[in-house]
């Protein structure tokens, strides 16, 4: 892949973006993947030797509450000393030029909002946040490395991370406004995920079905590359960050 390329395929998408009045983006690991956050489903996503499904679960935690712990707390530290990147900023600049743009992140990792962004959808919660097992209160917490496993202030219950795990449902509040992004959208974008885990993939679909235009932005094909209209190979950031602010 030659720079002129990528910078062509940015000169296109830009054009796209800049043409539709009510935009949408889904964005999965892959967006982190330049900022050194490991995605899930791909080369170096294993900890341990241990899939996201063998930890991820209200089972995993209710069987070792430490292991998971120790799991979240390593991702924790490894994204505190980590920064936000090109594509993050580009998505933050893009809501800051279209109040009617919207954000929705499969990700945990808080860097959307580092990077500027103010309305992000999180639909799968936030690794900085923490639930009571006990007395169910929620708070910030961005305490690295955690004394483990971690309690509860307010009743010394065990805590969890405020994340939906496999098998949970996710945040009526927010994946319903999510579902009402999509459906309303005129273009939405896909950005470094997999495509391979529900809900969240079925905003892509539910806008397809609508006849909504999907580009997706991945440098391998992933599960929802055959119902885009236009893939770009590429890495998010290095594509992202070649778009020009809007006049
Ligand atoms: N730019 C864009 N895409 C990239 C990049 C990059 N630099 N690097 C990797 N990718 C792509 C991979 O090709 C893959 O398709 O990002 C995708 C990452 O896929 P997953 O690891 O499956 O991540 P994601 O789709 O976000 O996972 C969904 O699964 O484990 C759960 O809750 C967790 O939110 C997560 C959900």
């Amino acid at each position: 892949m030659s720079g002129q390329d990528v910078d062509e395929a940015a000169a296109e998408l830009g054009k796209r973006i800049a043409r539709a009045r009510r935009p949408c983006a889904l964005t999965g690991a892959g967006i982190s993947e330049e900022s050194g956050v490991p995605v899930f489903r791909g080369p170096g996503g294993m900890w341990r030797e241990r899939r996201p499904e063998d930890l991820a679960t209200p089972e995993a935690f209710r069987r070792d509450p430490l292991e998971v712990w120790q799991w979240y707390d390593w991702r924790r530290g490894l994204i505190a000393s980590a920064c936000p990147n090109a594509g993050h900023r580009a998505l933050a600049a893009l809501e800051a030029s279209n109040p009617a743009f919207t954000l929705i992140t499969q990700n945990v990792d808080g860097l959307h909002r580092r990077a500027g962004s103010r309305r992000v959808l999180e639909v799968h919660g936030s690794l900085w946040r923490v639930r009571c097992t006990a007395c169910r209160r929620e708070a910030d917490d961005e305490r690295v490395p955690l004394p483990l496993p971690p309690a509860c202030g307010a009743c010394g219950g065990l805590l969890r991370p405020a994340v939906v795990w496999f098998g949970e449902m996710l945040s009526p509040t927010v994946f319903g406004a999510a579902w009402e992004a999509v459906k309303s959208c005129d273009l939405l974008l896909s950005i470094g995920t997999s495509g391979v885990v529900e809900p969240a993939a079925s905003l892509v679909r539910v806008a397809a079905e609508r006849g909504t235009s999907i580009l997706e932005i991945n440098p391998r094909p992933s599960a929802l590359s055959s119902i885009a209209e236009r893939v770009f190979p590429y890495k998010a950031a290095d594509l992202l960050d070649r778009l020009k602010p809007a006049p």
